[in-house]
């Protein structure tokens, strides 16, 4: 039987789905959110930018050489180059599919600095609010594009699977009314874990939902250890926090203790630029002792409503005033590199299931990610699936009956609080083994309570396996059997 009236069936709509949906034209697509109105990825919070090496002084190959150094050699070294050597059409791609980047008077792109770059080579749009700039133009485009149907305020809760492949998904809609959709692939582009922790950067939807799923169908995992936490969060009460771009410390900002010391003074060459499990760590060795870390940016100099407008406004909104005094800050999740396994065209081991974005991991950011690569990753690794998608329509549907490879239930509300807690106490920026194991037994003892429970598990074995530091990955016992 074959399939090639079958739509190809995205879920999620960040980056990486849109680029999916937009570059998989004219194979017809049907995009589906959460958020009724396609809001809710962390995309639109992004906002330090995208890298390119679009200097005249940069290189491609300097571009890459970060990358490894960030990823601590654990990367995908074809991919690192891949990606590197694309980033400058993926900036001609965006700014040809509407996103606005900033200039300088001389018609330059204007380009930021971020952590663990040697240089500038960060593209940003609305100042820090690029995330928002690229959501705003992708989703523009897939909402007149003709051959994307979108479709909001749906979970999919199951995917479809007959004779060994997944053949379409499951939906399940505000009122809980269940639907099946038959597809000729099905794309995941859900987005990363952060949400499963007490402290995040991301969106509450940012929940490892599509994770979950893959690994339900039997889809292979890779790094699951690996999760980024950003040093500098807004140390408010809360569990999704406003992050504090690292292009504030790329423009002057500076760390600080409680007495005034420069937190990150020889403690990296890099100093408050380090990769961002190094000042993570340390702003997390800083509360681990009793005190708090501090992010001065008072001496950013220029116009923070046109450069800082997103961090100004959070700043205020919880009565911090960015210009006059220094920030609270503290690590929060921000970034998963690890997800389900595929290769470089997205696909995962399950037939008929593909994946892309953070919800996947191709080997590109190793055991951590470089600043400003995530939303690069998303539009070239989209693009290049949807474009592999267009010829993939015709395949076979599989023989035998439908089945329904369920999520499954949701932890209660009170309990995944629990969980949330639990995560970021044992696996957060700073680990070792017993505090491992216990998190694991908890999880294990929960599995059959709710998916974010054997989610967990999943995570904190792969956690637990791992006994040496690597990357963002830092056994505090290092060496040490578990
Ligand atoms: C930031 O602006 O600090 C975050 C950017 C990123 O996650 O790459």
């Amino acid at each position: 039987m074959r399939r090639a009236h079958l739509p190809i069936v995205v879920v999620g709509g960040g980056v990486a789905g849109l680029a999916t949906a937009l570059a998989a034209a004219p194979a017809p697509v049907r995009l589906l959110c959460r958020a009724r109105d396609g809001c809710g990825s962390a995309t639109a919070l992004a906002q330090g930018g995208i890298a390119a090496a679009l200097d005249p002084h940069d290189s491609v190959a300097a571009h890459a050489a970060d990358t490894l150094v960030a990823g601590a050699q654990h990367n995908e070294a074809a991919m690192v180059a891949w990606l590197t050597a694309a980033a400058p059409a993926a900036i001609d791609w965006l700014q040809a599919h509407g996103v606005a980047f900033d200039r300088a008077a001389d018609g330059a792109l204007q380009l930021g600095r971020e952590g663990g770059h040697a240089t500038a080579r960060i593209v940003h749009a609305g100042g820090d609010a690029t995330g928002a700039a690229v959501f705003c133009a992708l989703r523009e485009q897939a909402q007149a594009a003709s051959h994307v149907q979108w479709r909001g305020g749906v979970d999919v809760d199951g995917l479809l699977w007959r004779g060994g492949r997944v053949v379409g998904v499951r939906t399940r809609d505000e009122r809980g009314r269940h639907e099946q959709v038959e597809a000729a692939a099905v794309v995941l582009a859900t987005g990363g874990i952060g949400a499963l922790y007490a402290r995040t950067s991301n969106p509450p939807g940012a929940d490892g939902a599509g994770l979950a799923l893959g690994l339900a169908a039997g889809a292979a995992a890779r790094d699951l250890e690996f999760v980024q936490f950003h040093p500098t969060a807004l140390d408010v009460p809360g569990h999704c926090l406003p992050l504090l771009t690292e292009a504030l410390r790329g423009a002057g900002a500076r760390l600080h203790d409680d007495a005034g010391n420069a937190l990150m003074a020889g403690v990296h060459p890099l100093g408050d630029l380090a990769p961002r499990d190094v000042v993570s760590r340390r702003v997390a060795a800083v509360q681990a002792a009793g005190g708090r870390a501090w992010l001065d940016a008072t001496a950013v100099q220029g116009d923070w409503e046109q450069r800082f407008p997103t961090v100004l406004a959070a700043c205020l909104a919880h009565g911090f005033d960015p210009r006059r005094q220094a920030l609270p800050v503290t690590p929060a999740a921000h970034f998963h590199m690890g997800g389900l396994a595929t290769d470089a065209d997205g696909r995962t081991s399950v037939p008929g299931l593909y994946a892309v974005g953070e919800v996947a991991c191709n080997g590109v950011h190793g055991a951590n990610r470089l600043a400003s690569n995530s939303l690069l990753e998303g539009v070239l690794c989209g693009q290049r699936l949807g474009h592999g998608l267009r010829t993939a329509v015709a395949a076979d549907v599989g023989v035998g009956p439908l089945r329904v490879i369920e999520r499954g239930a949701s932890l209660p509300l009170a309990e995944l609080a629990g969980l949330r807690a639990l995560l970021w106490h044992a696996a957060g920026p700073r680990r070792e083994a017993g505090a491992l194991r216990d998190a694991w037994r908890v999880c294990a003892a929960r599995a059959d309570s709710g998916w974010q429970a054997r989610l967990a598990k999943a995570l904190l074995r792969a956690m637990r396996l791992r006994r040496r530091s690597l990357g963002a990955h830092w056994r505090e016992d290092r060496g040490c059997p578990s």
